[in-house]
């Protein structure tokens, strides 16, 4: 079992990074696997809309977002991680997640469903709700299971020192971990079970017309 933490913050080694360690930590001792992955500082093009992923399984822009699908694969679960810029997700991880969830959905390629899934973010202040709002919906329009705390998974801080003294936005980043590695050997004990997803149905489209209204 093995856990993919995208850190969506241009800061490799900042607050977003220090939240999703902590969360490494205990995944390491719930004998879970985890990487973390940086989506880096230099500019993610952002989505061209042209649907060539749905014939090209991949990205028409070649960059990391087809790399990091690749990658990706691999993975039983994931955490995106994202410092709050003015009350949402970083200018950087929004782009990369619409490209990586599009090709996902239109490229057919079920990287990512009925994997365990959850949000974390940094704030200094405040817009941090709003922020996992926006995260959580790349997973609940993906058939991916979304994993709880005890409270909305933030930690306030302007750096990582800050962030650690928030000993109750770390303590739930502990319970949120232990509940992800509950979820994914629950997932393992239920296919050893025999107990698989569930099968999928040819999906349907309607774009809100119907025929004859
Ligand atoms: C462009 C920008 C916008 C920001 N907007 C907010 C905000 O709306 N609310 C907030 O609480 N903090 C805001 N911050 C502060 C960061 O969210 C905070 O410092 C965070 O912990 C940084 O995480 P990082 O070190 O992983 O980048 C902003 C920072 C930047 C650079």
């Amino acid at each position: 079992m093995k856990v993919l933490l995208i850190n969506g913050s241009p800061n490799k080694k900042g607050s977003t990074f220090t939240a999703l360690s902590h969360m490494s930590e205990v995944f390491k001792s719930e004998g879970v696997e985890s990487e973390i992955y940086h989506i880096g500082k230099e500019p993610v093009a952002p989505c061209r809309a042209c649907y060539s992923c749905a014939k090209l399984q991949k990205c028409i822009i070649e960059d990391k977002v087809n790399e990091f699908l690749e990658f990706a694969m691999g993975f039983d679960g994931y955490v995106i991680g994202s410092p709050v810029h003015y009350a949402g997700a970083s200018g950087g991880v929004v782009p990369f997640l619409h490209r990586v969830f599009l090709v996902n959905h239109m490229g057919a390629r079920n990287c990512f469903e009925h994997k365990p899934a959850t949000a974390i973010v940094s704030a200094r202040r405040a817009g941090a709700t709003t922020t996992i709002d926006q995260l959580n919906k790349y997973f609940q329009i993906t058939q991916m299971p979304v994993v709880s705390g005890r409270y909305w998974n933030m930690v306030h801080g302007n750096s990582p020192d800050e962030v650690v003294k928030d000993l109750e936005g770390m303590q739930n980043l502990r319970f949120l971990a232990r509940n992800f590695a509950y979820l994914l050997k629950c997932k393992e004990a239920a296919k050893n079970a025999g107990i698989l997803p569930p099968e999928q149905e040819e999906v349907i489209y309607t774009n809100f017309i119907r025929d004859g209204i």
